[in-house]
C-alpha cells in the first residue's frame, strides 16, 4: 500500500490507508489505546482495540514515546467529534524509530520553547505559523511576477550603509571591516537601469540592541525598486501587494488561521475596503484631536503613537511626507505638501492595524548627487563609498521609487502574533541566536 497523508486520506473518507507520522499524543486505558498521529497535513485519532490487533501493535502502543515516528494501516471511520471528521480504526501499529522520552512536556515557557525552537517547529502552532510563511513568500513572488517584475539577487555582504550606522552588523571580511545587508536598495537602485521593475525576498540584518515584540536582527525582507515610477505609484503598488498576500493566505490556510485562533473579522476590512492614506503632520493632528496625544513635529512616530494612531483604522494606513531631518539621506524633499510647517520627504510607512506597526517602508530616491553628498555627509558617512552609487546619477538617471515590506511584521499581524519571533522559524535577536 502507498502511503497517504492525513489529509489525502480523509479527502478520500473512506477504507483501508497507510499513514507514517509522529505520535502526537497518545491515551491508554486497558482494552484500547488513543494515538493522535500528526504528519505536516493534519492530524487523526488512531483507536488501537487489544482484542482486535497484533501483539507487536498493541505493545508498540503501549510502549510509544510522544514524538516516536509509525506507521498506522487501518480503517477510516467517520467521526464527527475528530478535528478532520474521522479517526483510524487501526490494525498495525509498527515504529519507524522509537523515540526517547521528548523533551517538550511539561515546561511551556516562552524562552524553554525558544530553546528548543529545533522540536518546537513540530507544534501544531509552528507548523501552522510556517504554513502560512509559505503561502506569504509564495504569494509576494507570484505577485510581483504577474506585475511583469524580474526577480533580482543583491548581494549580502556590503561595503555602504543604507539606513545609517547604529544597526550595522561588522563583518570581518578577508581583515576588511563590511557589514551585513541592512537593505538591497543601493544595489537594486543600479539593477533598475537593466530591469526597470525588479523585486527579491531576501534576509536583511540589523544590529536592533533593544528587544522588542517587533524586532528581529535577522528578518526577511521583500523588496521592490522600479524605474519612471513616483511614490505615489509606489505606495498604491504596496497597498495592492499586501492585500495580494491577505487573500492568498485567507483562500489557503483557513484552516492554520482557526489553529491560531486568529479572529477572522479583524483581517476581513483589510480585504474589502482601500488603505487610506495620510501625511504624517495630519496623522499628528488626529492623534492629538483624537487620542489626546502631543507629539512634536519633527520627530518619528514611537510604538505607542503608531498604536494609538491605528485605534482609529480597520485596515493598514498609508502615512507619507515624514520630515526630511529623520529620514534616510536618499528620500528626496518635496515641496507639494503645503500643510507641512517644515521639510518633508517624498516616502511613506504602511502601518498595520492592532498595534503590529510598520510593516512596508519606502520612497523615491534622490537623484541630485549634490543633495546625496550633504546628506550622507551629515549622516557621518566615508563618501567614497558612494562613489559607484553616485554613478547612477550620472549616466541616464531617472525618476524611481521603491519600498521594503517586512515579511514578519506581515506575518505576525495576519497571524495575530504576540511577539515576532514565532513569524520565523529560528528567531534571531539581541539575546537570541541559539539553536
Ligand atoms: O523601513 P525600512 O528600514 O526600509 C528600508 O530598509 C528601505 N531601504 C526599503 C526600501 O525602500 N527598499 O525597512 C523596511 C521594513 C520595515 O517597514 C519593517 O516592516 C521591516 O522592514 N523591518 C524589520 N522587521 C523586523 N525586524 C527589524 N529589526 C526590522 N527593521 C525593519
Ligand atoms: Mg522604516
Amino acid at each position: 500500500m502507498k502511503r497517504k497523508l492525513i489529509s489525502e486520506a480523509v479527502k478520500k473518507g473512506k477504507g483501508r490507508v497507510l499513514l507514517k507520522g509522529w505520535v502526537y499524543r497518545r491515551r491508554l486505558s486497558k482494552e484500547t489505546a488513543f494515538i493522535l498521529l500528526r504528519d505536516a497535513s493534519s492530524v487523526i485519532q488512531c483507536v488501537i482495540k487489544k482484542s482486535e490487533v497484533d501483539t507487536e501493535t498493541w505493545e508498540t502502543a503501549n510502549d510509544v514515546n510522544i514524538e516516536s515516528s509509525v506507521e498506522v494501516v487501518g480503517k477510516l471511520k467517520p467521526d464527527p467529534r475528530a478535528p478532520g471528521g474521522f479517526e483510524l480504526e487501526t490494525e498495525q501499529l509498527r515504529f519507524i524509530h522509537k523515540g526517547e522520552p521528548f523533551p517538550i512536556a511539561k515546561d511551556f515557557s516562552p524562552e524553554f520553547l525558544l530553546d528548543v525552537r529545533h522540536l518546537w517547529l513540530r507544534s501544531r502552532k509552528m507548523n501552522a505559523i510556517l504554513k502560512i510563511r509559505s503561502t506569504v513568500i509564495g504569494a509576494i513572488h507570484e505577485f510581483f511576477r504577474s506585475k511583469g517584475y524580474y526577480e533580482f539577487t543583491p548581494p549580502i555582504f556590503t561595503p555602504t550603509a543604507c539606513e545609517g550606522g547604529a544597526t550595522l552588523f561588522e563583518v570581518n571580511y578577508f581583515g576588511n571591516k563590511i557589514w551585513l545587508t541592512q537593505s538591497w536598495q543601493l544595489y537594486a537602485e543600479a539593477a533598475i537601469f537593466s530591469l526597470e521593475k525588479i523585486y527579491d525576498v531576501a534576509p536583511t540584518f540589523r544590529s536592533e540592541k533593544s528587544s522588542t515584540s517587533r524586532h528581529l536582527a535577522e528578518f526577511w525582507m521583500a523588496e521592490m525598486e522600479a524605474a519612471f515610477m513616483d511614490y505615489k505609484e509606489c505606495s498604491e503598488v504596496a497597498k495592492e501587494e499586501v492585500k495580494f498576500i491577505l487573500k492568498r493566505v485567507l483562500e489557503r490556510n483557513l484552516e492554520e488561521l482557526k489553529l491560531l485562533k486568529r479572529d477572522l473579522k479583524r483581517l476581513e476590512p483589510s480585504l474589502k475596503k482601500k488603505f487610506p492614506t495620510i501625511t504624517y503632520t495630519k496623522a499628528l493632528k488626529l492623534l492629538k484631536e483624537k487620542c489626546n496625544l502631543n507629539v512634536k513635529w519633527g520627530k518619528d512616530l514611537r510604538t505607542i503613537e503608531e498604536k494609538k494612531l491605528m485605534e482609529l483604522f480597520d485596515t493598514p494606513v498609508v502615512v507619507t511626507h515624514y520630515p526630511k531631518e529623520i529620514m534616510a539621506f536618499y528620500k528626496p524633499v518635496d515641496t507639494e505638501d503645503k500643510e507641512a510647517p517644515g521639510p518633508v520627504a517624498k516616502c511613506f510607512d504602511m502601518i498595520a492595524p492592532e498595534g503590529y506597526g510598520e510593516i512596508v517602508g519606502g520612497s523615491e530616491r534622490e537623484t541630485d548627487i549634490e543633495e546625496l553628498k550633504k546628506w550622507l555627509k551629515r549622516g557621518g558617512e566615508k563618501l567614497e563609498n558612494y562613489e559607484w552609487y553616485f554613478d547612477l546619477r550620472r549616466y541616464g538617471s531617472v525618476q524611481h521609487s521603491g519600498y521594503g515590506l517586512g515579511v514578519e511584521r506581515l506575518i505576525a499581524w495576519i497571524c495575530g502574533l504576540e511577539n515576532i519571533k514565532d513569524a520565523i522559524p529560528f528567531p534571531r535577536t539581541v539575546d537570541r541566536w541559539r539553536p
